[in-house]
């Protein structure tokens, strides 16, 4: 089935997926103890959680479920060359790529009203292979051979080999890293899992950047995507939220060209970008019913969020609501010290 036709809305009151099927154990459930074994001898260290420890693995941190995933992944996701990938570290703009991606690779015809991002959240329609891939093998998308479309907040160094083996291209999104970490901030308090109390908000400053986050630290995140850019830059598109979100229309015609679904003239002239741009606007997307939904979800195993959760301000600066000068000051520093010289922040202007 290819994305565009009518899908029925995962019903999320099923049981547990890693429950047991008739079929017997899932594949990841299979493989679960090998992984938890290795985890059992990995570093770790005190999470913004009291009960959900960072576990040190490949140079970045995590919590263990989610670890459980990133093992799976790595050792069986068999990436396709017309495979594309949505990178990002969590809270930098993935939701809104899915939704740019998705809409790009599945615009023709063109008619808002039967695309199924008008009903369904962005991420089910483009999975996260370290998430929805070991814990979610059921998901429609995924069993779906006709879908391209993956996402990944793994960093560049930990991507299953199968996707540089197979020359996938991907996406990469940079966000100021004070915005991403209010993001985050505020989208953790969303989630309901059994993690236990949560450190306040200076805490979890602090530790976000000495680089104990999820998927952290975040600048190293950046720099892993920002090397394989430069190694090869017909494979990787570095974007940035912040100058997108002031004039998207250019970096949309790019993003699509690259994907090989570049507009053609005639389709620039009816103003189909601008009507892709409007589709996955944070406005239209924010107010979308599949996209207000309450419900708690489990995205990993033990962590629900709902669909809402994804939607926030969308704003660029918000952290001046948040984070004291100081703070701004110390993230800055660190930020400029890292991607001095790189040339990376040259590119993002
Ligand atoms: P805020 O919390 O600052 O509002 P991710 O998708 O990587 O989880 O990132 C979520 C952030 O992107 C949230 O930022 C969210 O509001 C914002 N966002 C979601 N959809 C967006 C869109 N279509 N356009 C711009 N920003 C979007």
């Amino acid at each position: 089935m290819s994305p565009m036709e009518s899908k029925t809305i995962t019903d999320t009151t099923l049981p547990n997926h890693l429950q047991e099927t008739k079929k017997g154990p899932t594949e990841f459930k299979k493989n679960q103890k090998r992984y938890q074994d290795l985890i059992a001898t990995l570093p770790h260290a005190k999470g913004w959680f009291a009960n959900a420890p960072y576990i040190g693995y490949g140079g970045h941190w995590t919590v263990q479920p989610l670890l459980e995933g990133w093992l799976y992944t790595q050792e069986f996701f068999q990436a396709r060359p017309i495979d594309f990938f949505v990178c990002s570290y969590p809270k930098s703009g993935t939701t809104w790529l899915k939704a740019l991606t998705f809409t790009i690779a599945n615009r023709s015809p063109f008619d808002h009203s039967s695309n199924p991002l008008i009903k369904r959240n962005p991420h089910e329609l483009v999975p996260f292979i370290e998430t929805d891939f070991p814990f979610f093998p059921q998901d429609d998308v995924l069993n779906d051979k006709g879908n391209t479309l993956f996402a990944t907040h793994l960093p560049h160094g930990l991507l299953p080999e199968s996707i540089s083996k197979s020359g996938c291209k991907m996406v990469y999104i940079l966000r100021d890293p004070k915005d991403t970490f209010v993001s985050m901030w505020n989208f953790i308090q969303k989630q309901r899992s059994n993690h236990g109390s949560l450190n306040n908000l200076e805490e979890s400053f602090d530790m976000f950047c000495r680089g104990f986050s999820w998927y952290g630290p975040y600048l190293d995140h950046v720099m892993s995507y920002w090397k394989a850019y430069q190694e090869n830059p017909d494979q990787v598109l570095f974007l940035k939220y912040e100058t997108m979100r002031a004039d998207p229309l250019p970096y949309v015609k790019r993003l699509a060209e690259f994907m090989g679904f570049g507009f053609t003239a005639e389709e620039e002239e009816k103003g189909i970008v601008e009507k892709v741009v409007d589709l996955c606007s944070f406005e239209t997307l924010k107010n979308l019913e599949a996209n207000k939904e309450e419900k708690h979800k489990e995205r990993v195993p033990g962590i629900f969020i709902p669909n809402s959760a994804f939607f926030r301000k969308g704003k660029v600066g918000d952290w001046q609501n948040c984070l004291a000068p100081e703070m701004a000051a110390r993230i800055d520093g660190l930020m400029e010290e890292k991607f001095k010289g790189t040339g990376l922040l040259e590119h993002c202007k």
